[in-house]
């Protein structure tokens, strides 16, 4: 039987559900700042790699549009209604509307970098222009969620940061490939190592 509200202060074994999601936005911040670097790059007609953009789709793509995003929108947002947990201070709507831009963004780049690969001018300059609306939404994005998850650490309990956090775990082994959520992990590593000598 889940309580439906909680102490505030409180362990629950393998970390807080919500924990997993600001862990996945530091991953996407990381990889935020990494574009911005490679879009001032571009601009200055510095050589980089199509891959190196190829590999940043695929992280938006898989990691977080396809993984991220469920857990937030199938899972978390529907199980704090279910909760009444002040279901009027959280934007849902506004929150899926980010999502569905974010995932038409994220198209675009795709079309950018396979023009830009192709050695096409119009790919960089797509990159430039959607790398740039991107990222401003995307921070502006997890800022909003940080703050509705510390909402949601105050009013869910143990038992509920449980049940979602299993929850969590079925969706991705359901929506990912095993082994796919540590090699996208992996990925924003390497993306870093990659663009360390970036001056
Ligand atoms: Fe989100
Ligand atoms: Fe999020």
């Amino acid at each position: 039987m889940l309580s439906s509200v909680g102490p505030k202060i409180y362990s629950t074994p393998g970390g807080l559900a919500t924990a997993v999601l600001r862990r996945e936005h530091e991953a996407a911040m990381r990889v935020l700042n990494l574009l911005d670097r490679a879009v001032i790059r571009l601009k200055g007609k510095r050589e980089i790699s199509p891959f190196f953009f190829e590999q940043v789709v695929d992280f938006l793509e898989i990691y977080i549009g396809c993984a991220h995003h469920a857990k937030e929108e199938e899972i978390l947002f529907p199980y704090l209604k279910e909760k009444s947990i002040e279901v009027d201070k959280i934007p849902i709507d506004t929150i899926h509307q980010d999502h569905e831009e974010e995932h038409r963004l994220v198209r675009q780049l795709e079309i950018g970098f396979e023009l830009f690969k192709l050695k096409e001018p119009s790919g960089a300059e797509l990159l430039i222009e959607v790398a740039g609306i991107y990222t401003h939404i995307a921070r502006r994005h997890i800022l909003k969620e940080n703050s509705l998850f510390m909402l949601a650490d105050e009013r869910l309990s143990p038992d509920d940061q449980i049940y979602l956090r299993a929850r969590f775990d079925l969706l991705e082994r359901n929506k990912l490939y095993e082994g796919t959520p540590e090699r996208l992990k992996e990925l924003v590593n390497e993306l870093e190592r990659q663009a360390f000598h970036w001056e």
